[in-house]
């Protein structure tokens, strides 16, 4: 059985097409992994996934993660089903794993005005932990509103809709194994930039 990955989607009456290949994803969920397990040698992080958009990112990082760590979740909503954040962010389902004194890995699938991120950010710091790191697949630096740290980025895009990888469109497209992106204007713009994982 094969991936789904289709070079273009209709998704809830919108056209996508290809922007970010699953083998570019997965070279860079490499690249990330790698510099994880040796940043975080001996100090067993508590990786926390921000769903939904992150299961995909999260369960594929983890693969590659070969340091003693654990996993949880934290549930957020802020777009609902449109294209643009509602602007406040509703909180679906807490952690279960008590991360006072632990080292926490946050896991986003995309960072686009930073208020799902500076939310999730404050609320962890608030349980005083020994340090909060913030992981994210796709950064969009132009969309930045409510500034926050970004300690990985999986790629840097510009000011566009994408889907798939876990990201949706009204719930829809999640399944996608690659990154779409919406196909409104003739000419996309530029295309992903893969930051310097710098070492901490
Ligand atoms: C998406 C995405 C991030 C957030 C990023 O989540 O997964 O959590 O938006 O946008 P922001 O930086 O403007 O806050 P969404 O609220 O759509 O929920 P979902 O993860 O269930 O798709």
């Amino acid at each position: 059985m094969s991936f789904y990955e289709p070079e273009t989607i209709v998704c809830n009456g919108s056209l996508f097409r290809l922007y970010i290949t699953k083998k570019q994803i997965d070279k860079r969920i490499e690249e990330l992994a790698d510099q994880i397990n040796r940043d975080y040698e001996g100090k067993k992080p508590i990786f926390i996934g921000i769903l939904n958009g992150a299961f995909i990112f999260l369960a594929d990082l983890m693969r590659h993660v070969t340091i003693p760590c654990e996993v949880d979740f934290f549930k957020l909503s802020s777009y609902g089903d449109e294209k643009v954040s509602s602007g406040h962010v509703t909180e679906l389902k807490d952690l279960d794993a008590d991360v006072e004194g632990r080292h926490i890995i946050l896991i986003e699938d995309i960072v686009d005005t930073g208020l799902s991120m500076r939310y999730m950010v404050g609320r962890i710091k608030a349980k005083k932990p020994a340090s909060v790191t913030v992981v994210t697949l796709l950064h969009k630096p132009d969309a930045t509103k409510h500034y926050v740290n970004v300690d990985y980025v999986g790629f840097q895009i510009p000011t566009l809709f994408v889907l798939g990888y876990g990201m949706d469109y009204a719930q829809e497209g999640r399944n996608l194994a690659q990154i779409y992106v919406i196909n409104e204007e003739s000419e996309v713009g530029p295309s992903p930039v893969i930051p310097d994982l710098a070492e901490k």
